[in-house]
C-alpha cells in the first residue's frame, strides 16, 4: 500500500487552514485569516468568519497543494476540525472536507481542535515521548493534559480555566488598553521595553489549597481595568508598556508554575506548550528558563504552528490513519462544544 497523504482542514475560528502531512512530515500548507475583518468589533464575529472561510477555502487549498507539491488526486485521507469552535465557522471547513473526501472517494476523519494543537508540535519535534504534559493555551482554552498516546489512549485532563482562557485574557486586556484585536500580538508589542515588575497583578489559584491545575484569569483582567481606571481618574498618564509587561508576566507566571507542578507530580520530564498564546515571547522565555532549571525538556512549536492552522489537523489525521483508527464517515456533524 502507498504512504498516506493526509489533508487537514481547520476552520474553527478566524483562520482558514489547509495542511498536508505524510508519515509525520509536513509537506505544505495554506493559511488565510479574517482577523483584520473582526478588528473593529474587538472580537471574532462568527458570521463574518464563516463567510471568510467560504471565500478562502478553495484558494487556500490550492496554495497548500502547491506548497506541498502534490495534486488533489494524491490525497489519500481527509481530516477536518469537527469542534470545538464557532458552529458556523466549523461547518464551512467540515463541508469543504466532505466535498473533497467524497469527490476523491477517500476516508474522512473528524478531529478535535485541541488534539490538533497538541499534535502541531510533532511536526517540528517528531513523535511525542511515551508520556508528557501538554499545556494548551489558546483563545478558547487553557488546559493541562497528561498525554500518553495522542490518538489511542484517553487523554487525562488535569485542569482548565474557571472563566477566561489565557488568550481571551490577552484579548480583553488589549481591548481595555485600546490596543485592538487580536490582543496577544498587540499586548506583546506594547510590552516591549515595559517593566514586568511595575505592577504586581494577582496570580490566581496559586495559594496552597487551590486546585493545582485549575486557572482563573477574570480577576487579573479586572485588576488591570481597575488600575487603568484609577490612573485615569487621578489624571495620570497610563504607562501602557509597564501594564502590558506586568500583565504578561502575571499570566506567564501562573501558566508555567502549574505546568511544571504537573510535570513534577506525574514524575515526567517533557513539557509541551501549544496554542496561540504559545506564540508569546515572554511565555517562551520564562518557560525555557524554568524548564532548564528543573531539568525538564521543553517543546514549543514555531509560532506559525502555535496559532490555528490546517497542518496540525492533518498531523492528527496522519496519526489516526497510521494508528488504524476508523474513519468518521461523511455523515459526521460538527460538535461546536466538543470535549477532549
Ligand atoms: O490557538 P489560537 O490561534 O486560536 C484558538 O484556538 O483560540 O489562539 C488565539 C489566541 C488569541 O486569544 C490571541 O490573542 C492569542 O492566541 N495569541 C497570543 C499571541 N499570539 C496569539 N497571546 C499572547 N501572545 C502572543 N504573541
Ligand atoms: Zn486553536
Amino acid at each position: 500500500s502507498t504512504v498516506p497523504v493526509v489533508l487537514g482542514v481547520e476552520s474553527s475560528c478566524d483562520e482558514t487552514g489547509f495542511g498536508i502531512v505524510s508519515d509525520g512530515v509536513l509537506l505544505g500548507q495554506g493559511l488565510a485569516s479574517s482577523a483584520s475583518q473582526h478588528a473593529e468589533f474587538g472580537g471574532v464575529v462568527p458570521e463574518i468568519a464563516a463567510r471568510a472561510h467560504l471565500e478562502a477555502a478553495v484558494p487556500t487549498l490550492r496554495i497548500a497543494l502547491h506548497d506541498a507539491g502534490v495534486e488533489l488526486r494524491d490525497i489519500t485521507h481527509v481530516a477536518a476540525t469537527s469542534g470545538p469552535g464557532l458552529a458556523t465557522a466549523v461547518h464551512v471547513g467540515l463541508a469543504a472536507a466532505k466535498s473533497v473526501a467524497w469527490s476523491l472517494g477517500v476516508p474522512l476523519y473528524g478531529v478535535h481542535h485541541l488534539a490538533g494543537h497538541a499534535a502541531a508540535d510533532t511536526l517540528e519535534h517528531g513523535p511525542l515521548p511515551a508520556q508528557s504534559i501538554i499545556l494548551i493555551v489558546s483563545g478558547g482554552h487553557t488546559s493541562i493534559l497528561h498525554v500518553k498516546d495522542l490518538v489511542a489512549d484517553p487523554i487525562e485532563h488535569l485542569g482548565d480555566t474557571l472563566d477566561d482562557a489565557a488568550g481571551e485574557a490577552f484579548d480583553k486586556v488589549s481591548r481595555l488598553l485600546g490596543l485592538g484585536y487580536p490582543g496577544g500580538p498587540a499586548i506583546s508589542k506594547a510590552a516591549v521595553g515595559g517593566d514586568p515588575e511595575a505592577f504586581s497583578f494577582p496570580r490566581a489559584m496559586l495559594r496552597p489549597g487551590d486546585q493545582p491545575y485549575v486557572f482563573s484569569f477574570s480577576g487579573l483582567k479586572t485588576a488591570v481595568a481597575r488600575t487603568v481606571e484609577s490612573l485615569e481618574r487621578a489624571g495620570e498618564e497610563v504607562p501602557v508598556a509597564d501594564i502590558a509587561a506586568s500583565f504578561e508576566q502575571a499570566v506567564v507566571d501562573v501558566l508555567v508554575t502549574k505546568a511544571l507542578r504537573a510535570i513534577e507530580e506525574k514524575g515526567l520530564d517533557t513539557l509541551v506548550i501549544v496554542g496561540g498564546v504559545a506564540a508569546n515571547q515572554r511565555l517562551r522565555a520564562v518557560a525555557q528558563e524554568r524548564c532548564d532549571a528543573a531539568g525538564v525538556e521543553l517543546r514549543i512549536p514555531p509560532i506559525r504552528l502555535c496559532t490555528d492552522n490546517g497542518a496540525m489537523i492533518a498531523a492528527v489525521g496522519d496519526l489516526l490513519v497510521r494508528g488504524g483508527a476508523s474513519p468518521s464517515g461523511l455523515q459526521i456533524a460538527a460538535d461546536p462544544s466538543a470535549v477532549l
